[in-house]
C-alpha cells in the first residue's frame, strides 16, 4: 500500500495549457481506434511515416523460393534492417525470434499453389490466432478482375470486420493476373476497390506513367511490391520514385533476399525510403557495404 504520509497537498494543473489533441498523420487512418494505429506505428515508423517492410510470405504458395530456402539463415540477419516482416504463421512460429518486436505483418489468406489457380483464395487464418501472435496488421491478396474476384473481395472484408472487431488493420494485396495489363487505370481500380472496402492500408505493383494518380486516388497509404528481380539500381530507382509519387513505403521481397549483398540492400534501401536519398548515391553505399562484408 502506498504510504499516506508521502502523499503532496501541492498540485499543477497546468491551467494554462490545452489538452493535447494530436491529429494522427498516417492518411485515412486518423478516424481508427487506438489499437489499429498503435498497431500501425509499429508498421510505418512515426518519424517518418514510412515503412520498409521486408516480404517473405512467397512460400505459401510457391514453397521454398530462390532466396529463402533457409529463412534462419537468410532472412534472420535482416530483421534488424526491417520496419516490419510479412509472413505466414508457419514461418513466424517456426523461424522468426520472438524478440523480434517490430511489426509482424501476417499473411491470412492462401489455399492454392502454383500449379492451381491462385484467386481462389481461402482466409488461411483465424483472428484469435493473430492476436494470440500478437501481429501488427493481416495481409489479404485481393485479385481484381481475376477469376475468383468476388471470393478474394469477400476474403478481405470479412477478415476487416475480424480485424476492427480488435484493432487489428488489414493489409489488401493487389495481385496482378498474369493476363492483365499492368498500368496506372488497374491499380487505380484494384487499390481503390480495397480502400473502399475497408483496408487499412494496400500493397500494390508501382508503374512508370501515372503512378502519382494511383497513390492521389487512394485515400489510405500504398506501399509496392519490388516485383521480379531486377538490378540493385533499378530497384532503389523504382522505390525512389514511388516514395516520391506518394507512396508510404516498400513491402519488398525479391529484390531483397534474391541480392547479391541482401543485408546491403536492405540498408541502402532504408535510406531511399526514410532519408529520401538519390537512387544512384544509395547504389554507391550498397556498393561500398556489399565490399566490406
Ligand atoms: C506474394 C506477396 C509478396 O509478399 C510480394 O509479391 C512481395 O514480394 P516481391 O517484392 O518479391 O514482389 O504478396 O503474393
Amino acid at each position: 500500500m502506498a504510504d499516506k504520509d508521502a502523499v503532496q497537498e501541492s498540485h499543477n494543473y497546468h491551467l494554462d495549457k490545452p489538452a493535447r489533441n494530436e491529429t494522427f498523420a498516417l492518411k485515412g487512418s486518423n478516424s481508427l481506434d487506438w489499437g489499429a494505429k498503435n498497431r500501425l506505428s509499429n508498421i510505418f515508423a512515426p518519424e517518418t511515416g514510412r515503412t520498409v517492410m521486408l516480404a517473405v510470405d512467397h512460400g505459401y504458395f510457391l514453397g521454398a523460393t530462390t532466396g529463402l530456402e533457409r529463412i534462419d539463415v537468410t532472412i534472420v540477419p535482416l530483421l534488424p534492417y526491417a520496419d516490419t516482416l510479412m509472413c505466414t504463421r508457419g514461418i513466424l512460429r517456426s523461424t522468426i525470434p520472438p524478440t523480434f518486436t517490430k511489426g509482424i505483418v501476417l499473411r491470412a489468406s492462401g489455399g492454392p499453389s502454383i500449379l492451381k489457380e491462385l484467386s481462389n483464395e481461402e482466409i488461411a487464418v483465424d483472428i484469435e490466432d493473430a492476436l494470440r501472435l500478437n501481429v501488427a496488421a493481416l495481409a489479404v491478396q485481393v485479385f481484381v478482375g481475376g477469376e475468383y474476384e468476388t471470393k478474394s473481395i469477400h476474403n478481405m472484408t470479412r477478415l476487416v470486420d475480424a480485424g476492427n472487431r480488435y484493432g487489428v488493420p488489414v493489409l489488401g494485396v493487389t495481385a496482378v493476373g498474369k493476363d492483365m495489363v499492368r498500368d496506372a487505370k488497374y491499380m487505380r481500380l484494384a487499390t481503390r476497390v480495397c480502400a473502399e472496402l475497408g483496408a487499412s492500408y494496400v500493397k500494390t505493383y508501382y508503374v512508370d506513367e501515372e503512378f502519382e494518380t494511383v497513390t492521389a486516388s487512394c485515400p489510405v497509404p500504398i506501399v509496392i511490391a519490388g516485383g521480379k528481380k531486377v538490378s540493385e539500381l533499378d530497384a532503389l530507382t523504382m522505390a525512389h520514385r514511388a516514395i516520391e509519387q506518394g507512396a508510404a513505403g516498400v513491402d519488398m521481397g525479391r529484390n531483397v533476399f534474391q541480392s547479391e549483398a541482401p543485408g546491403a540492400m536492405i540498408q541502402v534501401l532504408r535510406k531511399v525510403v526514410h532519408e529520401g536519398t538519390p537512387p544512384r548515391e544509395a547504389h554507391d553505399i550498397f556498393e561500398t557495404l556489399k565490399r566490406k562484408k
